[in-house]
């Protein structure tokens, strides 16, 4: 069969999955069947997690095992904190201090708690590491708070208000897994070769934190920042296209029309802000939104480019309080639950993953020794 060299391995089916199902053309994103508008805002974390990982939401005693073992895991082992130490000593970009805890995270004895632990530990990695910058200690875990409520507490050293919670678990409800993102392949390769789960983290961690992929939101909330008043949206998007710039938090290979996370997220704000009066950003976002789809229709007509999940992570995180130097790393701790859980199916295929590569470099030819 003659090969076909695709650059981005665009429409390349390359697993086979029974995690999320992505109808770009319509915009649906579903995740296990269940549509991400529905799920999202009303699931907790935990019956996200029990979806992917065992394909069904708890029923019984299972919730309350598995926020159980999440709470447990949340409490760093020694070799972790020991790792994020020399984290802060060198002043690590908070996404390369996750990879590195992540690394030191002994693995469990069965396995089988591997999953679990991987998605328990993140949160707690990536808080710690942000509060030990500032010179702070880490933050006890609270066993009584659910994973989201549980993030909060351990990174602004406070328990969150049920909004916030609920605003937080939204989010990491809607990001959880999405298809055959490069992080998620990334981790499915490693896990091709009967490596570890914990080294598949560890891999798709590395492709995540590229700003075409999970180190999008920090780039999308400079560029609000940068517009700062909604009157002055048109003059500036369009000064970066006229730049040849991409905008950020716009544009996704899968959707071509608004990527349906972008209003999960949205309304989350919104119903987080309806408490404090509004919110500044998200209205300065919508407004960015209908004029940078506007502009990028002039610029890319039929491209169908429009607003995608991380403009409004930008806007929920910081309302949150999240600075943006952890964005990244807090998409993290959402999307490890779906890199475990592709991992689990990509075991059970048990194929090496070894796609071809198509050699364009000089014909064969005879190497003699050089004279004298
Ligand atoms: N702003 C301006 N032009 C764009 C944008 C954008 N945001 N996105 C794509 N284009 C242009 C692109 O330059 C190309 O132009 P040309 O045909 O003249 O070379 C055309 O549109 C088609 O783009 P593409 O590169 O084929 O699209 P893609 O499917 O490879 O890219 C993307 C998807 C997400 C990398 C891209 O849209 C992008 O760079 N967006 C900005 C970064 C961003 O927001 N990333 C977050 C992605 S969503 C969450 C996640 O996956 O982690």
């Amino acid at each position: 069969m003659a090969a076909v060299w695709r650059p981005g391995l665009e429409g390349v089916v390359a697993a086979r999955t029974g995690l999320t199902d992505i109808d770009g053309a319509a915009g649906r994103l579903y995740v296990r069947g269940y549509p991400v508008e529905e799920l999202a805002p009303a699931a907790s974390f935990e019956e996200v997690v029990h979806l992917l990982l065992e394909g069904e939401r708890p029923g019984g005693p299972d919730g309350e095992r598995l926020r159980a073992a999440l709470a447990a895991g949340r409490r760093l082992p020694a070799a972790v904190l020991d790792a994020l130490r020399g984290a802060v000593a060198a002043a690590m970009p908070p996404i390369e201090a996750l990879r590195l805890g992540i690394d030191a995270l002994p693995l469990p004895d069965p396995p089988d708690g591997t999953p679990l632990a991987l998605v328990a530990a993140t949160p707690a990695i990536a808080a710690a590491y942000w509060r030990g910058l500032r010179g702070l200690a880490p933050v006890e875990p609270c066993p009584d708070l659910a994973h989201a409520a549980g993030f909060l507490h351990l990174l602004h050293g406070r328990r969150p208000s049920p909004a916030e919670a609920r605003c937080l678990e939204t989010y990491l409800n809607a990001m959880v897994d999405h298809g055959l993102n490069a992080s998620t392949f990334a981790a499915r390769v490693i896990v091709s070769t009967r490596s570890d789960l914990k080294s598949a983290v560890v891999g798709a961690l590395g492709a995540l934190k590229g700003p075409l992929h999970g180190g999008a939101p920090r780039p999308a909330l400079e560029l609000l920042q940068e517009i700062g008043t909604p009157d002055r949206a048109e003059l500036v998007l369009r000064a970066h296209l006229d730049r040849g710039d991409r905008l950020m938090g716009f544009g996704h290979r899968e959707y071509r029309v608004r990527d349906p996370r972008a209003g999960v997220l949205a309304d989350a704000v919104s119903r987080l802000a309806a408490d404090r009066g509004g919110s500044r950003l998200l209205d300065l976002a919508l407004r960015v939104e209908a004029v940078g789809s506007r502009l990028l229709d002039e610029a890319k007509p039929g491209r169908g480019l429009r607003a995608n999940a991380e403009l409004y992570t930008a806007v929920l995180l910081s309302e949150l309080g999240i600075p943006s130097d952890l964005f990244t790393t807090v998409f993290a701790v959402s999307r490890v639950a779906g890199w475990v859980a592709h991992g689990l199916e990509q075991q059970a295929v048990d194929r090496l993953v070894r796609p071809a590569s198509q050699y364009v470099g000089p014909p064969p030819r005879v190497w003699r020794a050089a004279a004298g």
